[in-house]
């Protein structure tokens, strides 16, 4: 018999097994939110699953509704079986995960909360309980001044007995005053080191791969660059409205929703240097570069460089959906807006001249997270007699949702006698290339978290420096209010004024089902 079996293509390519991380009890502020039920209690299921948390892992969540544990265990166990992040759910996994939450009646704008906290994390400790702390502030960042002062007053941050680590929420702050003062403040309390600032934007396998496809691969690093790339376009687009999140959403806007963060990373990732190892501080200094580079807009750049828009009633999926305006909890005369659109250049040797065109937006005509670079045409036209449609110069397409894929589109022959040539697409397909389940990003960024890694999470000048690039465009906006909104049906790609960012021959991707699409 030979001695070498071949391996099944899924055995050759399941994910290898994740990092177990040490015990813990995970403090979840704002534990009967939706953030908690939809992503960080199937996240920690899953991870348990997978044998990644300790046998001496627990969570207490915190939150002003009065229950028990086990009312709250209740509450999480049909969203938990019910989550599409949650790949498997068995009742008897979950059992045995549900004893180990535990929940606190709490109000974490008082400052006397906090002593009975450290007073139940002690007893919890005395009773077996680790002595090592990450407490999530499951919130938005702007919120968390209270938790994070509390936790410092109650002499929580600084844990001589374990450890104690922060992870905070996006947006961080409003701006760039409010963000500066957020992490001046947190700075007092917690070290830089014990500082998680949250894009799970990051915690995606495909967003991480942006790195491996340009630095693990030595074909794509010389031509990624001004020489060879015409314009590089970021889209973000859901079919999603606003949802239940109306009171958040009518502050926050798709700019700081959206753009602030993800786009920004997704932006950085694929325009940064190499770092020089694959560590928290040599890739966020080489991101913190990139960001630095970008020029803040003055006003007559954002006229010029950056559109909004806002959704009115249309149909998604067949079904007729209503305008935002329209959705409770929002202002029948809302301004807020439900798209942005922006034209970014990174000002260094790399990319001077480049346009990053980043949109992102709501109830769009389909769900389509991707980044896609263009490069130049061929400087001879050499099949001069092929039809201009028929043939594109190349674009590397990164998709990050859905149908995880890269393609690379390329000119080939058209088969017959005449010299011809058109577009066609090469494509890896993550599901057809792995096939097993990838870990979904909250599980990453928390298992992360608890392991002590900061590398996917941002830093403090990282925050500071994204808000440079985004509030000239907030206040240049807040000087003029729009005059047309909603400019967008729901379902469609966008207000068309959108198209007006992007100089002929450069043109956003059809996201609306479109025959001619390529992914
Ligand atoms: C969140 C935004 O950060 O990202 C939401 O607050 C948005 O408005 C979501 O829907 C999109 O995330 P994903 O992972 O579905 O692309």
């Amino acid at each position: 018999m030979s001695a070498f079996v071949e391996a099944t293509p899924l055995e050759k390519f399941a994910p290898t097994a994740l990092p177990k991380a040490g015990a813990c009890v995970v403090v979840i502020f704002g534990a009967t939110g939706d953030l908690t039920k939809r992503k960080l209690i199937p996240a920690l299921y899953d991870l348990a699953c997978a044998d990644c948390t300790s046998k001496d892992f627990e969570v207490l969540g915190i939150g002003r509704t009065k229950m028990t544990s086990e009312d709250f265990r209740a509450s999480l166990h049909e969203s938990t079986a019910k989550s599409k992040d949650a790949h498997d759910f068995k009742e008897e996994v979950w059992k045995q995960f549900a004893a180990r939450i535990h929940y606190m009646v709490g109000d974490a704008s008082d400052p006397a909360f906090f002593r009975d906290l450290a007073a139940k994390l002690e007893q919890m400790r005395q009773s077996g309980s680790s002595a090592n702390h990450l407490f999530y502030a499951s919130i938005p960042s702007s919120l968390a001044s209270p938790i994070v002062e509390g936790l410092g007053a109650a002499g929580l941050a600084r844990n001589h007995q374990g450890w104690s680590r922060i992870v905070l929420e996006k947006p961080f702050g409003r701006d760039l005053r409010s963000a500066k003062e957020l992490n001046q403040m947190v700075s007092k309390v917690f070290a830089e080191e014990d500082i998680y600032r949250i894009d799970h934007y990051l915690g995606k396998e495909t967003v991480q791969n942006i790195l491996v496809f340009r630095f693990g691969n030595s074909m794509f690093e010389p031509v990624w660059n001004r020489n060879y790339v015409e314009y590089v376009e970021i889209t973000a687009a859901e079919t999603l409205g606003v949802e239940n999140r109306a009171a958040f959403y009518e502050e926050t806007g798709a700019l700081r929703d959206m753009v602030a963060n993800h786009l920004l990373q997704l932006l950085t990732l694929t325009a940064m240097e190499p770092p020089v190892a694959f560590d928290a501080e040599a890739v966020r200094e080489q991101k913190v570069q990139v960001l630095r580079s970008i020029r803040p807009m003055t006003p007559e750049d954002v006229a010029a460089r950056t559109m909004r828009g806002q959704y009115g009633p249309g149909m998604i999926d067949g079904r007729p959906v209503p305008g935002y305006r329209q959705e409770p909890g929002v202002n029948p005369q809302s301004n807020t807006e439900t798209f942005a659109a922006a034209k970014f250049y990174v000002n260094n040797w790399r990319w001077e001249g480049v346009p990053f065109y980043a949109r992102a937006g709501k109830r769009l005509g389909r769900p389509l997270t991707q980044v896609a670079v263009h490069f130049k045409r061929t400087p001879q036209a050499l099949f001069a007699r092929t039809p201009a449609e028929l043939i594109e110069p190349n674009v590397v397409i990164m998709r990050i949702q859905p149908n995880e894929a890269i393609s690379i589109s390329f000119a080939a022959k058209t088969p017959g006698s005449r010299m011809q040539a058109r577009t066609v697409q090469m494509e890896f397909s993550y599901q057809k290339a792995f096939g097993a389940n990838a870990p979904v990003a909250y599980e990453t960024l928390l298992l992360d978290a608890m392991r002590g890694d900061a590398t996917l999470f941002t830093r403090r000048d990282e925050v500071e420096a994204e808000w440079q690039i985004i509030t000239p465009i907030e206040e240049a906006w807040a000087q003029h209010p729009p005059s047309a909104f909603p400019n967008y049906a729901a379902g469609s790609d966008g207000p068309a004024p959108a198209e007006k960012l992007l100089a002929s021959p450069h043109h956003w991707c059809a996201i609306a089902a479109h025959p001619k699409q390529p992914l």
